[in-house]
C-alpha cells in the first residue's frame, strides 16, 4: 500500500471501521471539525479516500474540495445523497454495501407492517396503561388474503414482497418499469395501485427521480383503510401531506422508519397513535452493520491494494 493512505470520514459511523483501518489509514472527521471548511483547507489536498453513509451528503463541492480523492466508500446501500454523476466525471468510484442488508431491511419492513396493521405498539399501551380488564381492544387489520402494494422491486423490495407473500399477503408492484422473472403483478400507474390495495410498502431508492412519489394524490387513493410503510428514504413522501392525511385520519396509519429531514420528524407525530415510529434502524443490527463496514472496509483496502472493487456503483 507504500505510504498510509489519509481518510476523510463524513458522518459518524460504527466504531468497527475505525478500530479496523488503525494503523493503517490517517483518518479526519469532518463532521467533529469545529470548522470544516478549514479543516478542508488544511488536509483536503491530502485525502484520497472518503467515507460516508447512504443518506450522506457528497456534493460537488465536497468532492472537489478533495483534488486527489481516490475512492468514495458509502456505508449503505442508497447513495442519494453522494453526487455520483460528478465523482464518476473526476473517474472516482463510488461504492455501497448492497446485499449484506436486504435481509434485515426487508425484515423491518414487514415488522412494520404488522405493527402498523395489528397496532402492536397501541396494544402494548393498552396493556400497560390497565385497559384490558375493562374491555377488549377494538379490532385490527390483516394482511392475510389482503392486496399490499410493494413500491421498488430492486433486492430489498423482492426481499420484501417474498416476506409479505409468505404472510398471507397478495403482493402487486410499481417502479419506473416492469421487470422479468418477477412473479408479481406490476402497476405502471402508483395512485392506481393506491387504489387497489389495503397497504404500501416503500423499498425504493430516494433521489430526485423519487421525489414525493407518495404525494396528496397517492395519499387520498389509499384511503381512510389505507396504510403506508416506508423503509426506503423520507424523500420519497410528501411528509407535510403525510402528516395531513394521519392528523385528518384519512389514511388508517403508517410506519416510518426514514423522514424526510432526519433526524428531525414532526413534532406532531409524537402526539399521533395511528404512526409507529423508528430512528432509521432497518439495518441497524449488530450483525448487518458489521457486515456493511465490512464490505466498506474490504473496498478501501482492495482500492488500495491495486485489485478490483468488489461493489462499485458507477463502474
Ligand atoms: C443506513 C441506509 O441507515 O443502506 C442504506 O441506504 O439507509 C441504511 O442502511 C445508512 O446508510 C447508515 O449506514
Amino acid at each position: 500500500m507504500g505510504e498510509t493512505p489519509t481518510l476523510l470520514q463524513t458522518m459518524e459511523m460504527p466504531p468497527r471501521i475505525a478500530e479496523r483501518l488503525e494503523g493503517r489509514y490517517r483518518i479526519h472527521h469532518l463532521w467533529r471539525a469545529a470548522d470544516p471548511a478549514e479543516l478542508l483547507a488544511d488536509v483536503g489536498g491530502a485525502v484520497r479516500g472518503a467515507l460516508t453513509m447512504g443518506h450522506g451528503k457528497m456534493d460537488k463541492d465536497l468532492i472537489d474540495a478533495l483534488p486527489n480523492l481516490e475512492i468514495i466508500t458509502v456505508l449503505g446501500v442508497g447513495y442519494d445523497g453522494i453526487d455520483v454523476k460528478h465523482a464518476g466525471g473526476k473517474g472516482v468510484p463510488v461504492t455501497n454495501t448492497p446485499d449484506v442488508l436486504t435481509e434485515e431491511v426487508a425484515n423491518l419492513g414487514v415488522g412494520l407492517v404488522l405493527a402498523v396493521t395489528r397496532e402492536i405498539p397501541k396494544a402494548d399501551a393498552y396493556v400497560r396503561e390497565g385497559r384490558w380488564p375493562k374491555g377488549d381492544m377494538p379490532l385490527n387489520r390483516s394482511i392475510v388474503g389482503r392486496p399490499v402494494g410493494v413500491v421498488g422491486m430492486g433486492r430489498i423490495g423482492r426481499a420484501t414482497a417474498d416476506r409479505l407473500t409468505a404472510l398471507g399477503a397478495k403482493v402487486s408492484w410499481h417502479g419506473p418499469r416492469p421487470k422479468p422473472n418477477v412473479p408479481y403483478a406490476y402497476d405502471p400507474d402508483l395512485a392506481h395501485l393506491a387504489d387497489k390495495v389495503d397497504g404500501l410498502v416503500l423499498c425504493c431508492p430516494g433521489g430526485p427521480a423519487t421525489r414525493h412519489l407518495v404525494d396528496k394524490k397517492v395519499l387520498a387513493a389509499l384511503g381512510p383503510e389505507g396504510w403506508l410503510v416506508n423503509v426506503a428514504r423520507g424523500t420519497v413522501v410528501d411528509e407535510q401531506a403525510l402528516v395531513e392525511a394521519l392528523m385528518a385520519r384519512k389514511i388508517w396509519g403508517a410506519g416510518l422508519d426514514v423522514f424526510e429531514f432526519e433526524p428531525k420528524v414532526p413534532q406532531i407525530l409524537f402526539d399521533l397513535d395511528n404512526v409507529v415510529l423508528q430512528p432509521h434502524q432497518a439495518s441497524a443490527t449488530r450483525e448487518t452493520r458489521n457486515a456493511m463496514a465490512d464490505l466498506v472496509i474490504a473496498n478501501l483496502d482492495r482500492h488500495f491494494a491495486g485489485q478490483p472493487l468488489l461493489t462499485q456503483v458507477n463502474g
